[in-house]
């Protein structure tokens, strides 16, 4: 992993900010245990879902666990929540597998998902929080053993869900067909040996979760949105998100057999390269966020 994914996630991070569903997030909050619970975030990345939990008076005190298959982002994520906390004048302190914040012990595992689920974990987690990962991953074959590192009627906070939907403005031609290519990936894209993704995470989710006995009790969209201000820039670094997430298309479908034509695609990359550069590119994309408590 690069540099420039541990950018593309710092920067992805004013758009989640504005994606979270609040009414999710109000019942996260109502649920949350009081005291000190021990948090285990999945698929964590830079760790700024825990940056942004502490902001927002959501967790404080406790263990939060970050896991993640990517060693590099994970050193990443050390320096980077150091940084992050010293901004804010909260005291931070260095430990070999993670760091202090405040009262808030923040560990850091390195871990494959599965591997992780099929190995012995320890404790179990009070609160599962899995944000723009479980459409990475084949939800109805993990879903069951992720509920399972929770304690009974621990609860659950899954976030950002893709499911289904991307729209650029102003519409190009051959936004339909990319999108179609785009979304035949994801759903035939195979991580670590199996199948890593669905198009249509989101919706499925709701009865993925009723399946694993953990129906969702809040449930809402989180679609990001991204758009230039009246000056025609993008808020913090969003135009470097937004050439992220062209570059992801771009890779998506650089190989497909039965993708876009690769002239068409390089003429769809470069129109809408040229709105970015113009401040006029707007991007949707449609997700979901659910909140619940595992069996039991
Ligand atoms: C799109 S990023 C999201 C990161 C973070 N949750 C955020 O929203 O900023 C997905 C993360 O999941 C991790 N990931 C994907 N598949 C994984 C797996 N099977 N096991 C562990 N981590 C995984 C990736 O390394 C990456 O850091």
């Amino acid at each position: 992993m690069t540099s420039d994914y541990a950018r593309y996630l710092a920067a992805k991070t004013t758009v989640d900010d504005r994606a979270l569903n609040r009414h999710v997030l109000a019942e996260l909050r109502r649920l949350m245990p009081a005291g000190a619970p021990r948090v285990l975030e999945v698929g964590a990345g830079l760790g700024t879902m825990v940056a942004r939990l502490i902001d927002w008076g959501v967790v404080g005190a406790g263990e939060y666990i970050l896991l993640d298959a990517d060693r590099q982002l994970l050193d990443c994520s050390r320096l980077w929540l150091r940084d992050w906390a010293a901004a804010r004048g909260l005291r931070s302190d260095l430990l070999p597998d993670g760091l202090q914040v405040g009262d808030l012990r923040v560990r850091l595992v390195h871990a494959e998902l599965i591997r992780y689920l099929e190995a012995a974990h320890g404790a179990l987690a009070d609160v599962l929080i899995a944000s723009a990962v479980l459409d990475l991953v084949d939800v109805p074959a993990i879903l069951p053993g992720l509920l399972r590192l929770l304690v009974p009627g621990g609860v659950y906070w899954f976030t950002i869900n893709y499911d289904g939907e991307t729209i650029f403005e102003p519409p190009h031609p051959l936004d339909d067909q990319v999108m179609l290519a785009y979304h035949c990936d994801m759903d035939e894209r195979i991580r670590y040996g199996r199948p890593a993704g669905d198009s249509r995470t989101g919706r499925r989710l709701f009865h993925h979760l009723r399946d694993a006995g953990a129906p969702a009790l809040a449930a809402g969209s989180s679609d990001w949105v991204v758009n230039a201000g009246p000056d025609g820039n993008y808020p913090a670094d969003e135009a470097y998100f937004l050439r992220s997430i062209l570059d992801t298309i771009q890779n998506a479908l650089r190989n497909r057999q039965h993708g876009v034509d690769p002239a068409d695609l390089a003429d769809w990359l470069a129109a809408l390269g040229r709105r970015l550069d113009a401040g006029e590119l707007v991007y949707i994309a449609h997700q979901l966020d659910f909140v619940g408590r595992s069996p039991g």
